[in-house]
């Protein structure tokens, strides 16, 4: 087997080759014994290096590389390590690459090559660099060839359809996180979840990606795209499919709730963009980004999906960059209990902490223990560091590579389903961009805070009722 990694370090400032942990996930299933024995990993890239260099540049982001057993584990990867430098637009170029494959492959006896090529690479040359690669690198005889391609998949609907090529691994590595693959075991392997999964139950539901550091000199990157592009549209909108199709065969029903999600109205759209605070600075500070860009760094957009299951509850997706704190999740928030017996008591909430710190927990209420009869809003708490003390929660990236190479398409994206993605938000995304008239312009919102201040009202107009200030889940801060 080879891996090809073909990459430009031009969209992604932060990173050396390839997508930052694309080479740790490697070496994670190289080390941990799942990539083939005679597994080979190629770089291809513009910029000319030697092999020390590259294999430098290939395994700087391996985290614990003082640990005497990893060292000898990175000597050992570095061996399967090679570099050949070119262009994406000639020919001669992915001749050169070939031959170099070719000569890899001839030390082995075994008659099967397969290639997997991984381009991390701007969309802009995603198809003249998969045609170089169909006409010059496909291995003809007996093995396979397959395609892994990152985001962004376009910047709309119509831009994405040019991308719509076969034999293509579309990476969402939402879909390789552990918590993200659990949301499907918790529905459909617990009757009592499952059982109040609808709206009779549901009040609303919120998926919330917060991030606090701002661009920080990726701005030219993401100027371009903006948060809704980044974030919401793929990783929050894989998670809100996954949450609430039916089964069993997940790519088909993740479509089939896509279709039923009309596009975001600017009504149910808040944006937001960072400004300096603390000594922080704004996005407009950030010497990569336009000045006086509109480009929002925040935004929360309420969807709805127009089925029996879901009819009527507010689903908020809701991601920024610049806040308060690091932290996905997905809150489920239920209807009130019937009133009579209990009067305002919390509502139940189900949290499913995507990172850091693992975990699902149920809000709810219990009685206060004493000789009285008061209820408590507590939880029932399942913290994975603490459940399950011995195990290692892998990579998203280990995860969907292992798939790859196994052939294993259901996390990956799909193109109809990329087509539907696109459809609820090229409406928004084009008034964002000012395509019909003047760009929106977004709220401020001052870095290192919880968003713009109207957050808490976009919210409360969906029906999430905050909980009694004095209740806090007591492992939030758990590193
Ligand atoms: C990427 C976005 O797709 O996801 C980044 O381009 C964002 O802006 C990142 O920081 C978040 O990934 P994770 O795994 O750190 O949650």
């Amino acid at each position: 087997n080879t891996i090809i990694i073909a990459s430009s370090h031009v969209v992604r400032a932060r990173c050396l080759i390839a997508h930052p942990q694309t080479l740790p996930a490697l070496f994670g299933l190289f080390r941990q014994g799942f990539l083939p024995r005679d597994t080979h990993i190629v770089g291809y890239a513009r910029t000319k290096m030697d092999q020390a260099e590259f294999e430098k540049r290939a395994t700087s982001n391996i985290k614990g590389a003082d640990d005497p057993e990893t060292a000898n584990q990175i000597e050992a990867f570095k061996q399967r390590l090679s570099y050949v430098s070119g262009g994406y637009e000639d020919g001669e170029s992915f001749d050169k690459l070939n031959t170099h494959l070719q000569e890899i492959e001839s030390h082995y006896q075994s008659k099967e090559c397969n290639r997997i090529f991984y381009l991390a690479l701007p969309p802009t040359v995603f198809i003249p660099v998969s045609q170089h690669i169909k006409e010059h690198c496909y291995v003809s005889k007996g093995g396979v060839n397959r395609i892994i391609i990152e985001k962004p998949f376009g910047k709309d609907l119509e831009s994405a359809r040019h991308l719509l090529l076969d034999e293509t691994f579309r990476i969402d590595h939402y879909l390789g996180k552990e918590m993200v693959k659990n949301l499907l075991v918790l529905r459909f392997a617990n009757v009592a979840m499952g059982a109040c999964w609808d709206k009779n139950y549901i009040s609303n539901v919120q998926i919330t990606f917060k991030e606090p550091f701002g661009t920080e000199g990726r701005g030219g990157y993401f100027d371009e795209f903006g948060i809704i592009r980044d974030v919401i549209q793929n990783h929050l909108l894989q998670v809100l499919t996954i949450l609430t199709m039916e089964r069993p065969d997940i790519r088909d029903e993740k479509v089939k709730v896509l279709r039923s999600i009309p596009p975001v109205e600017k009504e149910d759209t808040l944006l937001g963009q960072y400004v300096s605070a603390n000594g922080k600075p704004g996005y407009l500070d950030d010497h990569t980004v336009p000045p006086n860009s509109v480009c929002p760094t925040y935004a929360a957009t309420t969807l709805w999906i127009h089925n029996p299951r879901w009819e009527g509850v507010p689903f908020i997706l809701k991601a920024g960059k610049a806040l308060n704190e690091a932290k996905v999740e997905v809150r489920i928030q239920f209807k009130d209990v019937t009133q009579g017996i209990f009067k305002d008591i919390a509502r139940n909430e189900l949290v499913i902490r995507i990172q850091p710190s693992e975990a699902v927990y149920l809000k709810m209420n219990a009685k206060t223990p004493g000789l009285y009869t008061r209820a408590i809003p507590t939880e029932m708490d399942l913290t994975y560091k603490r459940r399950f003390t011995e195990a290692k929660i892998p990579e998203a990236y280990e995860s969907l590579i292992l798939d790859t190479l196994r052939g294993d398409h259901s996390n990956f994206v799909r193109h109809d389903e990329l087509d539907y993605a696109w459809k609820i938000f090229t409406p928004i995304l084009h008034w964002i961009d000012g395509k019909n008239g003047q760009r929106p312009k977004p709220s401020p919102y001052p870095y290192g805070s919880r968003g713009p201040k109207e957050l808490d009202g976009f919210i409360k107009k969906y029906g999430y009722k905050r909980a009694d200030d004095a209740y806090f889940w007591p492992v939030t801060n758990m590193a």
